[in-house]
């Protein structure tokens, strides 16, 4: 440990510390915009400038390691000097764009004009040097260039973290430009992180831009679906409609980065919903589609429930219970056809589903294909879309009563005889296990649309109708069983730590 002082408190810190992360952690917050602590250093806003004892110029706390006996002034008369310097040339040729700019709300240069600017500007408009206003860099990314600070942020995070290297600046002074080399676009399967740290809107995403006010979202705290290494996520949602996901930083899983497939995942969450339950005769209220799911499980032994891989712990746990306590004789398997992708050495993992470890370990077997292939006759298919993973499979299914449990419209729920609403992720309490076998919790985000319940609400209901108890006043309940069963599961819910990253 080092022991520095910051302005004239004496505290200790983590030997290696850049200062401005030491600064952070004794509750100093250093202004920056090219500092990002999930890449490398490189100095060259001065925005974190700040007065060391015994060197006369000011340094960059982004650049400086702690010492032991440091003594370390953020708030001098110099200090806010040249603060408000630093933002008056950052500003120089920026756009009068706030009204228009899809950042306004979360724009590290209005946070801090406000906080450390304030100057009234020396320039009139018409002598601001003019630059490319919408520059498609990629199929995710917009560029305006005029909103660019340089901080370099972007250019790194394709260097340093991806590797791909697609962005570049050119030209000098005035005239420097974040660009791409000719010919080339800004195509790797990370792209949109750079949209996340750009500190400014310069970068926005081609699909989120002109959608909606960052002031009117609510977020969740949240787990990325799309595949088995459950990135942390934001959910931001605005009139029970998921409007973006975001990364949320957790260092043992995805850092601070998340790919763009799993960001741009989401609107199946929002379109196409099944709202009421409906079988051969039309809608039905959540208790008449009860009543018709039971009529059809009179023999247990011939009724195959078909778990998913996609669904919660709490959901699995809760129909493993169903099916032992309410339902003995019926046969229980899991599993997913949905295609396999690569393990690009970085995020994404080649299994697609978010919880087949968490299934495995609840005891869900899966040796789905086998058992579809049974005599069974009536198969409860929970949120599992075999249809639209496996066309094929029409004929096998062809003969079976199907009742699909699904959030969508799926291929399975339209070739089902009875068809009843159940929530997505993004509407429960709930967790999953990644392919690590860390138990990762989420929160409900938006309400569930229509009559769609939770699948804990479903079991429980059909058990009561067959006279039967599955044991848990709540889903709280049946949490705390659960992770007293399965041993082993860490839990880990993220809060939000990082510096302001744009
Ligand atoms: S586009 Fe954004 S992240 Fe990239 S250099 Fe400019 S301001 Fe920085
Ligand atoms: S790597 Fe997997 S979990 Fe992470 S964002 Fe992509 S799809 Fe989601
Ligand atoms: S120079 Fe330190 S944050 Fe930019």
């Amino acid at each position: 440990m080092a022991k520095i002082t910051i302005n004239g408190v004496e505290q200790a810190v983590e030997d290696g510390l850049y200062l401005i992360e030491a600064a952070r952690r004794c509750g100093v917050d250093i202004p920056h915009y090219c500092y990002h602590p999930g890449l490398p250093v490189e100095g060259n806003c001065r925005m974190c400038s700040v007065e060391v004892e015994g060197i006369p110029k000011l340094q960059t706390a982004c650049t400086t390691i702690v010492q032991d006996g440091m003594v370390v002034i953020t708030d001098s008369e110099k200090v806010v000097g040249e603060r408000s310097d630093v933002m008056e040339f950052l500003l120089r040729n920026h756009p009068i764009d706030c009204p228009i700019c899809d950042q306004a709300g979360e724009c590290g240069l209005q946070d801090y004009y406000m906080e450390h600017g304030l100057h009234d500007s020396r320039i009139t408009v018409s002598e601001k040097v003019k630059k490319k206003k919408r520059v498609d860099l990629g199929p995710n990314v917009v560029l305006d260039s005029e909103r660019c600070i340089l901080c370099t942020r972007c250019v790194r995070f394709c260097k340093d973290v991806v590797g791909t290297e697609e962005l570049v600046i050119k030209n000098r002074s005035n005239h420097a430009e974040i660009t791409t080399f000719p010919g080339k676009g800004l195509v790797n399967p990370y792209a949109l992180n750079t949209v996340d740290i750009c500190p400014v809107g310069a970068l926005t995403s081609r699909k989120f831009r002109f959608q909606c006010r960052v002031w009117y979202m609510k977020n969740a705290t949240s787990i990325c679906p799309g595949c088995e290494r459950g990135c942390n996520i934001w959910i931001d949602h605005h009139e029970n409609k998921i409007q973006r996901l975001r990364p949320r930083l957790n260092p043992d899983v995805n850092n601070y980065w998340m790919c763009d497939e799993g960001r741009l995942d989401f609107h199946w969450i929002n379109d196409d919903r099944v709202l009421r339950a409906e079988g051969p005769d039309g809608l039905m209220r959540p208790d008449e589609a009860d009543r018709a799911v039971l009529a059809l499980l009179s023999n247990p032994g011939d009724v195959l429930i078909v778990a998913s891989p996609r669904s919660t712990n709490e959901s699995l746990f809760a129909l493993k219970r169903f099916v032992e306590v309410a339902l003995p004789g019926a046969a229980l398997t899991g599993g997913s056809f949905r295609p396999t992708g690569d393990d690009d050495g970085f995020l994404r993992l080649p299994d697609k589903n978010p919880n087949s470890r968490g299934m495995r370990e609840i005891g869900i077997a899966g040796d789905l294909e086998n058992r579809l292939n049974g005599s069974a006759g009536v198969v409860l298919v929970f949120e599992n879309d075999l249809l639209g993973d496996r066309p094929d499979l029409e004929s096998v299914l062809a003969g079976k009563k199907v009742v699909a449990f699904t959030s969508n419209r799926t291929a399975t729920a339209r070739g089902a005889d009875l068809v009843v609403p159940v929530t997505t992720y993004a509407e429960l309490n709930g967790s999953f296990t990644n392919h690590a076998g860390l138990r990762q919790e989420f929160r409900s985000a938006i309400r569930p649309p229509g009559d769609s319940r939770s699948v804990f609400d479903v079991v429980k209901s059909l058990s009561g109708l067959l006279g039967k108890e599955l044991g848990w006043e709540s889903e709280t309940a049946l949490t705390k069983e659960m992770t007293d069963v399965i041993t082993g599961w860490g839990v880990r819910v993220e809060e939000e730590t990082e510096l302001h990253a744009g």
